[in-house]
C-alpha cells in the first residue's frame, strides 16, 4: 500500500495552481485558517509525542528555537530551551570574543563529561586547588605529573579540613594519586557503565584516561543526576547540550563560523532580514563546504527563495518574511509573504530535497505552532513569545503603576544597528529601521512554565486533529478557510453586559 502523503503537499499543489492562473494570488496567514477537528486516537494529548529533526545531528524533543535576537536568546535562554528539548540560537550582535564565550558557556553547562576539567601539578598549593575548585565552579581539581600524565585528584572533601594550610603542596600528601585508589576509566564510558563503578567503588568522581596515562576528561555523578534530570535535553554525541549561532554576511562572517564551531555551536545561520541574495548564497555554499556543521539560512518568504538556498548547500531554510512581532519590513518597504503559506510552500521544496524548514516569526501560541508546523514546518522560531520570561536577556524593569516588564526590540530596529556595527568593529550604515525598538513586554515568570504551556496546546491539537505524533499529524490534518465571521467566532466573545 502506497503511504500517505503529508498535506501540506497537497495544499502547496492548490496554492502554486492557483498562482499560476492569476498575477495577483492570495496569501494565507496562520488567522485565515483553522485545523479541523478528527477522531483522537490517543487515549490522552500528553501521550502525543512533540519530537522532530532538523538534521540528522540536531534532533529534538520540542520543535522550539528561540529566536538570534538580542533580547531572546542569550546563554540562560540556550540552556533553558536545550535542558527543555528545544534548541536556542544564540545572537550576533557580539564581538567574535564575545560569541565564543557564549557558546562555551552554553556548552559548558549541563555536561555529563567535563573534557576540560582544571587541573594543576603536585608543586601547587593547597590555596590554588581552593581558588580553581571556585573559579571552576568544581568539586575537583586533577593533579598531573610533569609529562602532563594523570597524577591524581583533590576533591574539596580532602581540603575540608582546616589544618590543611593554603601553603601546603598538593604532593603533600593531599592529593589522592594510583595507590590510594584512583578511579579511571576509558573516555568512551557509557553513562550506565560509569555509574556502575563508582558504585563499586564508592566514588563520586571518576577519571577518563587514554592507555597512556592522558587526561580525557572527569564525569562525577552530580552531573550524571544533573542530566538525569531533564530527559528530554538535546544533546550532542558527548551529552553536552546543544546550541546554535549566528552569522551575518559581513566581512567578520567566516571567522564569526569558524570560531563558533570551533567553540561548540552545533549549527551555524547565516541570518540575515532577506537572506535570498548572492553575498548570503556564496556565504552558505563557502560554509556548507568549510564547516562540519549543519548551515541554516534564512530569512526568506516564498519557495523559489527556499530552493535557492537549499541549492546553495543549506540544509535548513529558516521561512518568514516580514511576520514577526517587532518586524516593521512589510511596513517600510512593501515587500512581505503571508506566512502560512509561505511556510507550505516552502516545506512541500524542502521536502523534495529531503531537507528541513523552520517557520520564524509570528507564533503567538500554541494554536499557531500547531498551524506551522501542520503546514511543513519541522519547528517554529519564537521571538516575541519569549521576551519577558525570566531567561530572556535583560532586566525586569517596574513601571509607574507598579507593572513588571522588560525591553524587547527587533533585530533591524536603529539600536540593533549600531549594536551590530560596534559588535564588528564597522561604522554602523545609515538606514531606515526595519524594526521596532525598545517595546515595553510584561514580565512573564519562568520560561519552562511558558514553554510548558506552548507544548501543552499543540499536543492537544496534534490528538484532537487524528494524529499522535508530528509525523502521523502532517499526514492527517485537514484545514478549512475562515471567514472573518468564523475567525471572531473562534476568539472569547463573552457578552458580559
Ligand atoms: P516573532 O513573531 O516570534 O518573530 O517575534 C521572530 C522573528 O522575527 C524576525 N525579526 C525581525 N524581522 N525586523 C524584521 O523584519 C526586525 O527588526 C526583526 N527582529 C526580528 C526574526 O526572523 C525573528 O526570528
Amino acid at each position: 500500500m502506497q503511504e500517505a502523503e503529508p498535506t501540506y503537499l497537497r495544499l502547496a499543489e492548490e496554492l502554486n495552481d492557483q498562482a499560476h492562473m492569476t498575477s495577483l494570488p492570495e496569501g494565507l496567514s496562520y488567522d485565515d485558517i483553522k485545523i479541523l477537528p478528527q477522531r483522537s486516537i490517543v487515549n490522552s494529548p500528553s501521550e502525543v509525542s512533540v519530537a522532530t529533526h532538523l538534521t540528522d545531528g540536531i534532533r529534538l524533543n520540542m520543535p522550539i528555537i528561540s529566536a538570534n535576537m538580542a533580547s531572546v536568546t542569550e546563554t540562560d535562554m540556550a540552556v533553558l530551551m536545550a535542558l527543555q528539548g528545544g534548541i536556542g540560537a544564540l545572537h550576533r550582535e557580539l564581538t567574535i570574543p564575545e560569541q565564543v564565550a557564549m557558546i562555551q558557556e552554553v556548552k559548558d553547562r549541563h555536561q555529563y563529561i567535563i573534557d576540560k576539567p582544571p587541573v594543576l601539578h603536585p608543586g601547587d598549593t593547597v590555596g590554588r586547588a581552593r581558588e580553581l575548585m571556585i573559579e571552576h565552579e568544581r568539586g575537583y581539581v586533577v593533579v598531573l605529573d610533569s609529562d602532563n600524565k594523570l597524577h591524581g585528584i583533590v576533591t574539596t572533601r580532602d581540603l575540608r579540613p582546616d589544618f590543611i594550610s593554603n601553603d601546603r603542596a598538593l604532593s603533600d600528601g593531599v592529593a589522592r594519586t594510583h595507590e590510594q585508589g584512583l578511579v579511571t576509566a576509558p573516555k568512551d564510558i557509557s553513562v550506565k557503565a560509569a555509574q556502575q563503578l563508582m558504585w563499586d567503588n564508592r566514588v563520586e568522581k571518576i577519571i577518563l584516561v587514554d592507555g597512556e596515562g592522558n587526561v580525557g576528561g572527569v564525569i562525577t555523578d552530580r552531573d550524571i543526576r544533573g542530566l538525569q534530570r531533564y530527559p528530554n535535553a538535546t544533546k550532542d554525541s558527548k551529552g553536552r547540550i546543544q546550541v546554535l549561532a549566528s552569522v551575518g554576511i559581513g566581512t567578520d562572517a567566516v571567522d564569526r563560523a569558524l570560531a563558533s564551531e570551533e567553540a561548540g555551536a552545533d549549527g551555524i545561520i547565516v541570518d540575515i532580514l532577506h537572506g535570498d541574495c548572492q553575498k548570503a548564497t556564496d556565504l552558505i555554499t563557502f560554509l556548507s563546504n568549510q564547516l562540519h556543521i549543519p548551515i541554516i539560512g534564512g530569512n526568506v518568504g516564498t519557495a523559489d527563495e527556499a530552493e535557492d538556498l537549499f541549492n546553495a548547500g543549506a540544509d535548513v531554510v529558516k521561512v518568514g518574511y516580514g511576520p514577526g512581532s517587532f518586524c516593521t519590513t512589510q511596513v517600510v518597504t512593501g515587500t512581505g509573504a503571508s506566512q502560512f503559506s509561505a511556510v507550505v510552500k516552502s516545506a512541500a521544496i524542502a521536502h523534495f530535497h529531503n531537507k528541513k524548514i523552520i517557520a520564524d516569526g509570528g507564533i503567538r501560541a500554541g494554536g499557531d505552532i500547531a498551524k506551522a508546523i501542520a503546514g511543513g514546518a519541522a519547528a517554529v522560531m519564537l521571538g516575541g513569545v519569549l521576551v519577558g520570561v525570566d531567561e530572556s536577556p535583560g532586566m525586569v524593569y517596574r513601571d509607574e503603576s507598579g507593572r513588571l516588564y522588560k525591553i524587547g526590540r527587533g533585530s533591524a530596529s536603529a539600536t540593533a544597528n549600531s549594536s551590530f556595527a560596534k559588535a564588528t568593529g564597522a561604522v554602523a550604515k545609515r538606514r531606515a529601521p526595519q524594526g521596532v525598538d525598545a517595546v515595553k513586554i510584561g514580565y512573564k515568570g519562568s520560561g519552562e512554565e511558558l514553554l510548558f504551556e506552548l507544548v501543552d496546546g499543540f499536543q492537544h491539537g496534534i490528538a484532537n486533529s487524528g494524529g499522535k505524533d508530528i509525523p502521523s499529524f502532517q499526514k492527517v490534518v485537514r484545514f478549512e478557510r475562515q471567514s472573518p465571521a468564523s475567525y471572531a467566532e473562534g476568539r472569547p466573545h463573552i457578552n458580559n453586559q
